[in-house]
């Protein structure tokens, strides 16, 4: 919106055909990508877990919803700034946690890191990364525009080296900690299996020791992760080894947010890992209201899956969330256009996110709440969304 008045814009224009891209919204993105992948590591990039349900009914969820237009309210002086925790963002999309970012483009991590902040969007580096933790944040830190640098973890066996990872993200200068808990073994990857991926020689997790476990048949899956699996008093343990807020991904169920408020997290993500965890796992459209009501008003809470519009991220706020990530989108850049793809995709979920406010009202991202979905609530109950008894 800018502060360009009353006055009808169009934030997204091109002047004639020969400078479109050949992409212009994060669904076409995708279709790029997939021509420029081989079909293993496309599939790697795009599949979900078993039958796809969850996978597909993120995306469906957030199409579903409708948004009520409001009209002739002030907009002017309208901005997507917010407050996520201890940080003050530009806008509230953030980039999720993705493996193997260099199967997409040699720069892998870095490419996509340096995106995030040239765009100020936060950035959450993979434990599973092929790019060492040092390099981005030595790349991202002096920027100023950038956003947040936090580091996610996948809880490995040995607390030992658990510890040493998480002071070494200290030590690097990430500035929060994401401990991702919905993945304690990898899912049904059906879609994987069939166009057999494999990581090629040369595509590394740098932080760990040897290759994570890669996608193996279903009678072997007890045998390895779960014996290891993080507890609620590992994480606990994890706050005690840090002075870095530690957030927890992968949230869904009222009673597991309930448990991490009572832990005193620094915040959720609500997300079923883009689907690829648990099939038939809810949408993260339909727990977000309910996370949002077990915890109250205060706890930042973050969600991903299937969000690929700017009237998908006004939806995500209006149910609750200070903020959004997406993870495809960013591995599909990187496909097809590396780092300035990556930006582009930020930018345009922005101004597409930008269009959508002033198409409903919204000044600022604090007049979203859930009557921008459901007009029969009141203003006063507009910002309480619903009322269950989660004790
Ligand atoms: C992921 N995701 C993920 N999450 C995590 O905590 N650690 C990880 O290493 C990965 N790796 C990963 C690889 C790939 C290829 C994908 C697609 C996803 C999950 C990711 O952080 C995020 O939750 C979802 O991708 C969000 O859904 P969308 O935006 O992809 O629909
Ligand atoms: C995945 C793991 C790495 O989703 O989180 O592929």
């Amino acid at each position: 919106m800018g502060d360009s008045g009353a006055r009808p814009v169009c934030l997204i224009s091109y002047q004639n055909k020969s400078n479109m891209p050949a992409w212009l919204t994060l669904n076409d993105l995708a279709l790029t990508a997939e021509g420029a992948l081989d079909p293993a590591t496309w599939a790697y990039f795009s599949g979900g877990a078993a039958d796809e349900i969850t996978l597909r009914d993120n995306a469906a969820a957030w199409q579903a919803l409708r948004l009520w237009p409001r009209v002739l309210r002030p907009l002017a002086g309208g901005h997507t700034r917010t407050q996520l925790g201890c940080h003050a963002l530009p806008h509230p999309i953030l980039l999720a946690p993705v493996a193997h970012q260099q199967l997409a483009h040699p720069d892998g991590e870095w490419a996509s890191a340096l995106a995030a902040a040239a765009q100020g969007a936060g950035f959450v580096l993979a434990t599973q990364s092929n790019v060492p933790m040092e390099r981005i944040a030595e790349s991202v830190l002096a920027d100023p525009g950038r956003g947040p640098l936090w580091f996610q973890l996948y809880w490995q066996a040995d607390r030992g080296f658990n510890r040493a990872l998480v002071q070494r993200a200290e030590a690097a200068g990430f500035e929060a900690i994401v401990l991702t808990v919905d993945a304690p073994l990898q899912g049904l990857r059906d879609r994987e299996l069939r166009a057999g991926f494999a990581l090629p020689p040369g595509v590394r997790a740098v932080h760990l020791p040897h290759a994570p476990p890669a996608p193996t048949a279903p009678d072997t899956y007890c045998a390895g992760l779960p014996a290891h699996a993080p507890t609620w008093g590992d994480v606990a343990w994890l706050q005690a080894q840090t002075r870095l807020p530690v957030w927890l991904k992968g949230v869904l169920h009222p009673l597991d947010a309930r448990q991490a408020q009572a832990l005193q997290v620094a915040g959720l993500i609500v997300s079923n890992h883009g689907g690829r965890a648990l099939d038939t796992a809810p949408p993260t459209a339909q727990a977000l209201p309910l996370v949002r009501d077990a915890v109250g008003r205060e706890m930042p809470l973050i969600v991903d899956g299937g969000i690929r519009r700017g009237t998908d991220v006004l939806k995500a706020i209006a149910l609750g969330a200070q903020a959004v990530m997406i993870g495809r989108p960013v591995v599909h850049a990187l496909a097809a256009g590396g780092p300035l793809a990556v930006a582009r995709t930020i930018r345009l979920l922005r101004d597409e996110l930008e269009m959508a406010m002033a198409l409903t009202g919204c000044r600022t991202l604090g007049d979203a709440g859930p009557a921008l979905l459901d007009p029969t609530l009141s203003a006063d109950n507009a910002k309480k969304p619903y009322h269950h008894d989660w004790d």
